[in-house]
This record gives C-alpha cells, structure tokens and sequence, in this order.
C-alpha cells in the first residue's frame, strides 16, 4: 500500500537507498498531470546530468503494472500514474484490517526511547509556559510507541535549589501549614512573590534562603518535612492536569534525586583531567568548542544544573541503555544542553550522540513575557477552564439536547488547548491569547472533533453492504484516499522530525478533504455498491482522524 517505496523500489536508482528515493517522492498539488512525482534536480548533482535528461532516462527503464498504470516526464520531474481504484481498494482494505493500529508498526524494534518532558518546577504554578513540553513530549512519547519503540517518559522535577530555601523563609514568615494545604498553589506563589518583593528592601532574606537551603541539604528533619509538603501539594495539583491531558510518565525522578550521584560523575571527571578550577569553582572548559564553560561544582562545593543533568545522563544511561534519550524542553536552554552533551562526549561515552535536544518556542503574554517571580502568568488551569466553558456554551447553543454535554465539553474544550499547543512547528514563539484558544473557526480542534462526529452520524444512518467494487473516482473522493494513504509516512515523519505538530496538519488537511467529499458526494445514494464504498470510506476517515488525534493525547466524541 506504501505507493511511494513501491516505486522507489521498480525505479531502482543506483545512487539512492530505496527509502531516501521513497522520501523524495511529492504528491503534486495538481494531480491531473500525475499523483505521485520525482522531482529530479537534487539528483541532478550526483549523477552529473540534467534533470530533464534524468528523468527521460528513468522513464525509459521504468516498467508500468497494475499498480503505477503511466510513467511520464513534465519537465524535471518523473510523474507516475496510477490505477485510482485499486489504490483506493487497498488503502480501504488496510485501515478496515488495522483499525485502531492503522499507521503504527514495529519499525522501533524494542529499542528505547528516554522522553525528558513536562519537569515542571515544585512549588510554582504550573502555567502555559510549561504547556509546550507537556504536549509536545506526550505527543512524541504516543507516537513513538505507535512506531514500536519502548517509551520511557520522564519528568525530570524541578525540585532543587535555593528557591526552596526561600520557600522555607516566606513560609515561616507569611504562611502556615493549614492555609497552604487549603489554597495549595496559589499560596505558594503567593508567598514565593512576596519574598521577591521583601527581598528587595530586605537582602538579609536572601542569606537566610541560603541558610535553609543548606539544611535542606545536610538532610534537617524540619526543613526536609516542609519541602516535602510543598512537593506533596504540587504534585497533587499538577496531577490532575496530566489527567486532564491524558498526560502519564513511567519516572518522577527529578533533580534531588541524583543528590548521591553526582559525586562519581564529578570524581569520573576529575580522573579524566577534564575539570579545571576557575575562581575556586569546578568548570569544563569548553573554549575550543566555542562555549562558555559548564559550571560542575561552584566555590562552596554545591553542584549546579548542569551537575544534576549529567549524573541524570549517566543514570538514564545504565538504568535504559537508550537508542536515543530526548529533552522537549525551550530553546532558552539550547546553551545548556549542548555543553552537557559535549562534556559527555568528552567524558568518552560513546553514547553522546544519542542525546537529542528537542528545542521548541517560547510563550510570551501580549503584555510581555511571564514571571512567576513577579506573579504574571496565566494558569494553564484558568486557560483549560475557559476553554471548556466556551465550549459548554457552544454545544448549549448548537445541540442543546445533547446527552453528555459536559463530558463533551470537557473533551471539546481540552482538546483544543492540547491540539492549539500542537498546532504549529515547534520552534516558532508564541504570544499567548485567549481569543486564539477560544477560537473554534477554522482549523482547530473543534472542526476535526466535528468532522469525527459527523462521520459517526453518518455510519448511524447509512446502510451499506460489506463487500463492493470500488467505482470510477471523483476527484473529491480520491482526494480522501489520497490523504488518507498518507497518515502511516506521516507518523513516520513526525517522529524523525520530532515535530507532532505534523500530526496536527494532517488531521486539518485530511478533515478538509473529507468535508469537501461530503458536500460534493451524495453518501445515501440509491446505488447499493456507490453506497457502501462511500460509507467505507467515512468509516475509514473516522479511524485515521481517531488514531491521529490519539497520538496527539486528544479523545473524540460520538456526538457534538
Ligand atoms: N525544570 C526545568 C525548567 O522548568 C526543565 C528541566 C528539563 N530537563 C532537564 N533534564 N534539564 O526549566
């Protein structure tokens, strides 16, 4: 059924594996010259001939079947044509056997996949800064698994450092035990802003912040009990988002947790004279790879980020033994992750060059970026909150006898924050704003949910028989099953990629399709045959908008 290796394969191109041949193959965005083509200008290059030459040449060895029906050159590009209906039998034929499992396959072998994603701070509100790596690593950690991969998500916590010194201050100061197991988070963050803006007429603050981090440290029982207060009550709230988002790990262990194992990271360093004191510090000079140093030990002997990362390196290492190990996390810490992988190349493990930062854009607000210091941030709580009113609202107006209406607004309305999230290339900033997530126009979530629910009205009403010949095409109907052909090379390339979002456009373009076929195709058609393959191919749409949204962490509903 994969159209594109079958041809990669009978062109048999000396010069090019069958896969990267497979790869160059377009779709063009006119198909009446071809549905398939090979652009030949980059092959122009290694085989020293022109594209039009080449092509020609590739045309007089290429043999026609049932299958690729007309082989012909437009240009620089080979176009292929081919037998519509038998694509079209077979496409229908796989999703009908794979159903749920269309698209997946075995490709990963076993082989694991560390996925760093979420690592959420303890103690600070979880805001929709942390919005991106918590669906774009849930994503990547879905698709993954579709490919035959062993996953394992990590969220790495943020629960070490100073900042919980200052915790223990504002608490001791501003707060007490009842008030913040009542308002949980919320009195956190407000006595966390507090401090900032004590701190300011009152350095001293910040010396006795030093103090208590320090007993945390040297493992004192009280300061110890409050910090894990503090864990507990983070964890607690951010659960219940992760379940919100269909969002799961397999390991909590954070950066406290590599407390005992920094000293053999540190010590395997020092033995590799790879440390040099700097100022009293320990660094990594990484001059000659035009790097700032990275930062081991400072003055006063505490580790740092970047100690924490490489003990957590080493230990991911020989607790998975990983084919490769991710970090989704923002490009703001692109510096950080390369010294790290470069003090482990140094370190002599050969497995450096399986560590793969996943950089993605930052969230801004339109009034500047957020500061959880300074309290101005938006809550992803207060944003998943909105969101599914709006969509009650919706669904009240559109379809007030709906049985289920707040399940499905709360599918409705997470979804679209997950699916909002995931709606661009990763790299690209974002300026937040709530009318963007509120939008339910256009190419969101709500529209693929609505075209999943329309697909199963139909299949309600609509009675077609098993077995049918696929007829002569319409172009609005082969635009279905070309879209619907493409979804297994597009799981494949959202992985290579690291880029869900690919998922997302797919679902987009494939819901457009389908809703096109709809208003131009008469699916309760008289004819029996014309009939069940019509519902076949709803059937057929419902399953691969169903397994992309899956992958994407986003439940459908039946109704909307
Ligand atoms: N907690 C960090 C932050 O919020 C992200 C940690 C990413 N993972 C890691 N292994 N460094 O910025």
């Amino acid at each position: 059924m994969d159209y594109k290796s079958y041809i990669a394969q009978k062109l048999d191109i000396k010069e090019l594996s069958v896969k990267e041949i497979a790869e160059s193959i377009e779709i063009p965005p006119d198909t009446s010259l071809g549905d398939f083509a090979l652009p030949c200008f980059p092959l122009s290059k290694i085989m020293r001939q022109s594209p039009v030459k080449i092509a020609e040449s590739l045309k007089e060895k290429f043999v026609t079947d049932d299958k690729v029906v007309k082989c012909s050159v437009v240009g620089g590009y080979l176009n292929f044509t081919i037998d519509r209906e038998k694509y079209a039998d077979d496409v229908l034929r796989e999703i009908k056997k794979d159903g749920a499992l269309y698209g997946a396959s075995s490709f990963g072998n076993g082989k694991t996949i560390c996925v760093d994603y979420s690592s959420i701070n303890i103690a600070k509100p979880f805001h929709i800064g942390h919005l991106s790596t918590t669906v774009i690593g849930s994503a990547l950690c879905k698709i993954f698994a579709f490919l035959g991969y062993k996953v394992v998500g990590i969220n790495h916590l943020g629960d070490y450092g100073t900042q919980f010194g200052k915790l223990i201050v504002a608490f001791k100061k501003w707060s007490d035990e009842e008030t913040v197991r009542r308002d949980k988070l919320e009195e956190l963050s407000r006595i966390y802003v507090k401090f900032h803006e004590e701190a300011k007429k009152d350095p001293s603050l910040e010396d006795e912040a030093r103090r208590y981090f320090a007993l945390i440290e040297k493992g004192d029982e009280e300061s110890n009990r409050l910090f894990g207060l503090f864990k507990e009550i983070t964890l607690a709230e951010v659960d219940k988002i992760y379940k919100l988002l269909n969002v799961t790990f397999d390991s909590y262990a954070g950066e406290s947790f590599y407390n005992d194992k920094m000293d053999a990271v540190v010590e395997e360093l020092r033995e590799k004279g790879l440390i040099t004191v700097s100022d009293g510090a320990s660094i990594v000079d990484l001059k000659d790879y035009d790097m700032p140093p990275c930062l081991i030990l400072k003055s006063d002997g505490s580790s740092l980020y970047a100690t924490r990362d490489l003990a957590a390196a080493v230990y991911r290492h020989n607790t998975y033994d990983f084919y490769k190990c991710l970090y989704v996390v923002a490009y703001q810490q692109d510096l950080h992750f390369k010294q790290v992988f470069k003090v482990l190349e140094l370190m002599g493990k050969p497995w450096a060059k399986d560590m793969v930062h996943v950089s993605y854009g930052m969230v801004s607000l339109e009034s500047g970026s957020m500061s959880t210091r300074e309290g101005k941030v938006v809550l992803l709580k207060d944003v998943i909150d909105r969101t599914v009113e709006k969509a009650y609202k919706v669904i009240e107006e559109k379809n007030p006898d709906l049985k289920d209406k707040e399940e499905t607004a709360r599918a409705v309305g997470t979804g679209a924050v997950i699916f909002g999230a995931l709606s661009n290339n990763k790299i690209k900033d974002i300026v937040f704003s709530y009318d963007r997530v509120l939008s339910f126009e256009g190419e969101t979530c709500p529209y693929v949910l609505y075209t999943v629910a329309r697909c199963n009205s139909v299949l309600d009403k609509v009675s077609a028989k098993k077995e049918f010949t696929v007829p002569a095409l319409t172009d609005s109907e082969y635009a279905v099953i070309s879209a619907l052909g493409r979804f297994p090379e597009t799981v494949v390339s959202a992985a290579e990629k690291y880029e869900p979002s690919l998922i997302t456009r797919y679902a987009i373009d494939l819901a457009k399709a389908f809703n096109k076929f709809y208003i131009d195709c008469k699916i309760a058609t008289e004819d029996e045959n014309l009939r069940s393959f019509r519902v076949e191919l709803v059937s057929a749409v419902k399953t691969a908008l169903t397994n992309a949204l899956t992958l994407l962490g986003i439940k459908t509903v039946k109704e909307m």
